[in-house]
């Protein structure tokens, strides 16, 4: 008999059910009746607490396209999984307490960066693990791609389109603040997906006196709207010198609720231009997976799956140049996969005249 674990942690994102439905379909096809699966709740918490059930094989079917994960998450931070307390104990400890109570074989994790440390830790502890990169942030290193991110870009774009429609109407200037943490892919490709007149990522910080040319040259222009696109995790040039600490309390001492707001502010004060701010926020992970992740979630749930009957433990499934291969998680975790500066899309955008705040 086969015993594998299933854990979903961290932020959810769209394909995280159909990444589990193809990692449980293909290991049934592997295994037949020899296979028992046990889901994990609410991510390492439920590993940590003992709180699995045995999966029928019917929980695996009508979920591709359905959103959120049927097994619920938690974010269980890194850095705290050492610290020994009152109410979790010595949480590594349980977890592979809880892993041979349950007799697996291998553990599956599907999760982003964090996630992939403490699935690393874990590995190193000696449990057999695989895991698969989930997160519309698409900042997992050693992949192309993770999954989520193509259903988050699609939402954006079309939060950016709807924007456009009242936005010229008023002859309004609009931000609109798209998640992605501390990277700016989901920006950037939904900054571009939605035309925006400016893309503002972390990995470029940008000016306000940038910004306002963008603005102004476009009103001169005749044109009634601009739409700025800004990353959440976006910075000012002036920030973008400071310390962690130093960043952290300049934010603290503003009365912005986050980066969007602020920038209204700054940029209605340098151009008069009246200005809104749109925050879709968790809308952006939420609802169906679109039919890319539907299919790259299965890829990777079924590659899981392979590796499983490998016995190939230690690995994340990742896409490179669109093959599915396994890179080893001591290599994955802990490592930010950044926007490149001289990424061709990011010249695509100069060359059609979309401003990065930066010049
Ligand atoms: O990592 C995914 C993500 O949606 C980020 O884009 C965002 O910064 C963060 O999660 C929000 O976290 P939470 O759901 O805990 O508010």
């Amino acid at each position: 008999m086969k015993r594998v674990g299933i854990l979903t942690s961290g932020g959810d994102c769209q394909g995280l059910n159909a990444a589990i439905r193809g990692l449980g379909k293909a290991l049934y096809q592997a295994f037949g009746k020899d296979i028992e699966i046990y889901g994990i709740e609410d991510g390492y918490r439920g590993l940590i607490e003992g709180n699995y059930h045995k999966m029928k094989e019917s929980e695996f079917s009508g979920i591709l396209n359905l959103g959120g994960t049927i097994l619920g998450t938690s974010r269980q931070p890194f850095k705290l999984m050492r610290v020994v307390d009152e109410n979790s104990g010595d949480k590594v400890q349980n977890m592979k307490d809880n892993y041979r109570k349950m007799g697996l074989d291998c553990l599956a994790i599907l999760g982003g960066n964090g996630t992939h440390k403490t699935a690393n830790l874990l590995s190193q502890e000696g449990l057999h693990v695989v895991t698969m990169p989930k997160t519309i942030d698409n900042d997992i290193w050693g992949t192309d791609i993770t999954f989520g991110f193509q259903s988050a870009v699609d939402v954006a774009a079309n939060v950016l389109d709807s924007i456009h429609t009242t936005a010229t109407s008023h002859g309004r200037v609009f931000i609109v603040e798209i998640m992605g943490h501390k990277v700016g892919w989901l920006t950037l490709h939904a900054g571009i997906a939605g035309s925006a007149d400016a893309i503002l990522l972390p990995e470029i910080p940008y000016s306000i006196d940038s910004i306002s040319k963008v603005i102004e040259q476009r009103s001169k222009a005749g044109k009634r709207f601009s739409i700025i696109a800004v990353a959440e995790g976006a910075l000012s040039k002036k920030e973008a010198k400071m310390s962690k600490k130093e960043l952290k309390a300049a934010r603290a001492a503003e009365p912005y609720p986050s980066v969007a707001y602020r920038l209204a502010k700054q940029l209605e004060d340098a151009t008069g231009h009246e200005i809104r701010v749109a925050v879709p926020g968790h809308i952006q992970r939420g609802g169906s997976p679109c039919p890319f992740d539907r299919v790259l979630s299965t890829r990777f749930g079924a590659a899981a799956a392979r590796l499983i009957r490998e016995k190939k433990y230690g690995y994340m499934v990742a896409m490179r140049n669109n093959v599915i291969v396994p890179v080893p998680l001591s290599e994955v975790a802990g490592k930010l996969k950044t926007v490149p500066l001289d990424l061709d899309i990011i010249q695509t955008a100069r060359d059609i005249g979309v401003s990065f705040g930066d010049e």
